[in-house]
């Protein structure tokens, strides 16, 4: 029997249960269990407060909550809300619910918290680029405290949608193309919300999504339809909410977009079928922002009942601000469309996590814990670190970086250098641009009191051939022109595609110029996804890779660009030459016909390289690094398996730093053939200079498998291990799996 013993029984059990007296209800007692609540209380419920338990409604942008909500939480129809958030309004809202309604059920207040509340730390893409679960744990951390301290107890993260295409504004959200790296930080990320109770303080309920394949959208463009194999479903976008669930994430939320022709907020098959019976997810779906209502859209639903009957029966257990159950609910269920079961089952799972997140018992927040916990000086500590840990250095040539601090004139050009808001990039909570650090501001704070450093805003959209003009006499004096380059922060996020991956406005035309002046040119790129960096690669000495960096953003670059740190990020994603070779990730399959620029009747381009211009894993670092010595063992193995796999990876450089040492398998025949690379284990180390380190990685059928037509398996033959630094080239070994 599953865990939600069958509704009938557990009322009998509970009607039979000696009552002491008639006190406390059940569901009232703390230490009852959760389930044995959950179903006491839903036997006292009635059908429209049922429904009212599956209603999310949303708050007003500044965290007041709506006239409405005050009746509705009195009513004791309002199950949770999104945006409502610091105490004033949570608190006003919560008494309505808890000591005006019937049966006192507290709201749980919900809130998109991706990247920090009000300290903001990396964008994820740039958070990925870091290799380094712990410290994206630490950073969630660090947000669920601050979003907690303000009356949540929910967060719509971690966004777990793997994107290959860049055009697709939400990549910015998510940890790139790589299943392997997307579970390792989902959990990771679960883990930093929750912690080991998510009904402790300080603590809030995590949430996966958009479940699934929305990074798919066909053309990258936002909300499109979606078209997966079940192969990639399974291999590819699956694993990071499988790894989420074994983290323990008690919450998913579905996606926007139809996937193989079904809604996936409609979709029985992943989420009854699926998350439910196949992998024992426990805990509520909710559905995204009017999804239900949108069944209606996509051709699936005739109606607003419709959509309701066919949301609710798939599995879908809140709906998130359009209404749809609490008004079609109740007459639907009394025709028979929406069964008693499917109702209750929701209801309950619902309740349940609103006693196991501690709300009935701590519903209201105080309002002097805000003051003392948003922006502490560990939280900006951490932001700092996490900042630098996510720089990716993509050139450096003759070493031109780092800069001497003692610099007599550096010539700063370009608005992104000036700009506070583009710092924090999309999804950026409560963060207030007025406490991000620019770059400009982290520069001269980096350089000596002796350093002139000059500012032209450059060439963004809309700039003239006068602003251009400025730009280059302001940098032609200088010994070194640091140029901020790349994307405000709302040319990437939700509803963000782009056809286009090239520098926005003028931008590469001021590069050209401040190239033409001779000064040694450093690019620094803030962006929320890949762009087109060919031109830069080919003409600028230095580039660094520094997404949108949050709050610590300008003492994060410049510290990096001065040598107070050495970057050693690496690319989550791969960053193409051109949008034209989109979908482009390093996980491909061979094909029969192999690129192969010499041979004309093989899979290529004949108007340009078939290369990325940076491929998955690749970044630099002001050190040097070596891999040597990589050893498999044993040479062969049964399926159920297990290889050893190590190798040295050394400092030959004169200056500490950090190296992200990279495995990566290929199985080179079998019943379905694989990517020429999967990712199955990474380490990112500091080496003192000269320092040796020899790493291992154990490899079982976890890594070694993959999702067949005839399910999961690791299949006689043999398989080729690679070690280095990037998902190009490194030490090769081979060993056999046999029967
Ligand atoms: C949005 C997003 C989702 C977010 C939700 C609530 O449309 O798709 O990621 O959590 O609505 O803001």
């Amino acid at each position: 029997m599953n865990k939600y013993m069958s509704i009938a029984a557990l009322i009998f059990l509970l009607a039979a249960s000696p009552v002491r007296g008639a006190e406390v209800p059940l569901y009232k007692d703390a230490a009852a269990a959760p389930a044995a609540r959950a179903a006491d209380l839903l036997g006292r419920m009635t059908v429209e407060e049922k429904f009212g338990q599956l209603q999310q409604l949303d708050g007003l942008w500044e965290g007041n909550y709506r006239e409405e909500h005050l009746k509705l939480a009195r009513e004791g129809k309002l199950g949770s809300t999104l945006n409502v958030r610091t105490a004033p309004f949570a608190n006003t809202l919560q008494k309505e619910a808890v000591e005006n309604s019937r049966l006192g059920i507290p709201v749980l207040f919900a809130f998109d918290v991706i990247h920090g509340y009000r300290t903001i730390f990396p964008v994820p893409l740039g958070e990925s680029a870091q290799w380094d679960p712990l410290l994206a744990e630490a950073a969630a951390s660090a947000a669920a405290e601050e979003a907690y301290s303000v009356g949540l107890k929910w967060t719509f993260a971690p966004m777990v949608d793997i994107a290959r295409d860049p055009r697709w504004g939400r990549i910015v959200e998510g940890s790139g193309e790589d299943a392997y790296l997307g579970s390792r930080l989902a959990a990771a990320r679960v883990r930093g919300f929750q912690g080991s109770d998510y009904g402790a303080p300080g603590k809030v309920m995590a949430c996966a999504k958009h479940w699934v394949g929305y990074g798919a959208a066909e053309a990258g463009r936002d909300y499109n339809s979606t078209d997966i194999s079940e192969s990639a479903l399974r291999n590819i976008y699956f694993p990071p909410f499988k790894a989420a669930v074994e983290a323990g994430v008690p919450t998913f939320m579905t996606a926007f977009n139809d996937l193989n022709g079904v809604p996936s907020t409609a979709n029985k098959r992943n989420i009854a079928g699926v998350l439910r019976s196949e992998w024992g997810f426990k805990g509520f779906v909710v559905s995204d922002y009017t999804s239900v209502k949108e069944l209606i859209l996509h051709g699936l639903a005739a109606d607003g009942e419709d959509a309701a009957v066919k949301a609710l029966s798939a599995g879908v257990d809140m709906e998130m601000v359009s209404t749809l159950y609490r008004e079609t609910g109740p007459a639907a269920l009394a025709a028979g469309k929406i069964s008693q079961a499917d109702l209750d089952a929701s209801v309950l799972r619902v309740l349940e996590l609103k006693f196991r997140a501690g709300i009935f018992e701590n519903p209201y927040i105080d309002p002097a814990l805000e003051a003392k916990t948003l922006k502490t000086p560990e939280k900006l500590a951490l932001a700092l670190n996490a900042a630098l840990k996510s720089m990716v250095l993509l050139k450096n040539e003759g070493a031109l970086l780092p800069l001497d601090p003692k610099l007599k004139k550096v010539a700063v050009i370009g608005a992104l250098a000036d700009s506070r808001a583009d710092m924090l990039g999309s999804w950026s909570a409560d963060g207030k641009p007025a406490d991000a650090v620019t770059l400009l501001e982290g520069i001269k704070e980096a350089v000596s009191p002796v350093t002139w450093v000059s500012y032209s805003s450059g060439a963004f959209a809309g700039a003239t051939d006068k602003d251009l003009d400025k730009a280059v006499a302001a940098a032609a004096a200088a010994d070194v022109i640091i140029a901020a380059v790349g994307e405000t922060f709302d040319l990437s996020g939700e509803a963000a595609s782009r056809v286009s991956l090239a520098l926005p406005g003028r931008q590469l035309e001021l590069l050209e110029r401040l190239k033409k002046t001779g000064r040694p040119v450093v690019a620094v790129v803030f962006n929320g996804r890949p762009l087109e960096l060919g031109w830069l690669n080919d003409n600028i000495p230095a580039i660094l890779e520094a997404w949108q960096p949050g709050t610590q953003a300008g003492s994060a670059v410049a510290q990096t660009l001065f040598g107070k740190s050495n970057p050693g990020g690496k690319l989550p994603v791969t960053f193409p030459r051109s949008v034209g070779q989109v979908p482009i990730y390093y996980g491909h399959r061979n094909t029969g016909r192999p690129p192969d620029a010499k041979e004309k009747y093989t899979s290529k381009y004949i108007d340009s390289s078939f290369e990325p211009l940076y491929p998955f894993g690749y970044g630099l670092s002001y050190s040097s690094f070596a891999f040597s010595g990589l050893a498999v063992s044993p040479a062969s193995i049964k399926p159920d398996g297990k290889v050893q796999v190590s190798f040295e990876v050394k400092n030959i450089s004169r200056r500490s730093g950090d190296e992200v040492a990279q495995v990566y398998i290929k199985d080179e025949a079998g019943s379905e053939t694989r990517p020429v690379r999967e990712l199955k284990g990474f380490q990112r180390v500091t080496l003192a200079p000269g320092e040796a380190r020899v790493l291992t990685f154990e490899l079982g059928p976890a890594e070694l498998g993959w999702h067949y037509a005839g399910g999961f398996a690791v299949e006689p033959g043999r398989f080729k291990i690679y070690a280095g630094s990037s998902s190009v080239g490194g030490l090769e070994a081979s060993f056999e799996v046999k029967p």
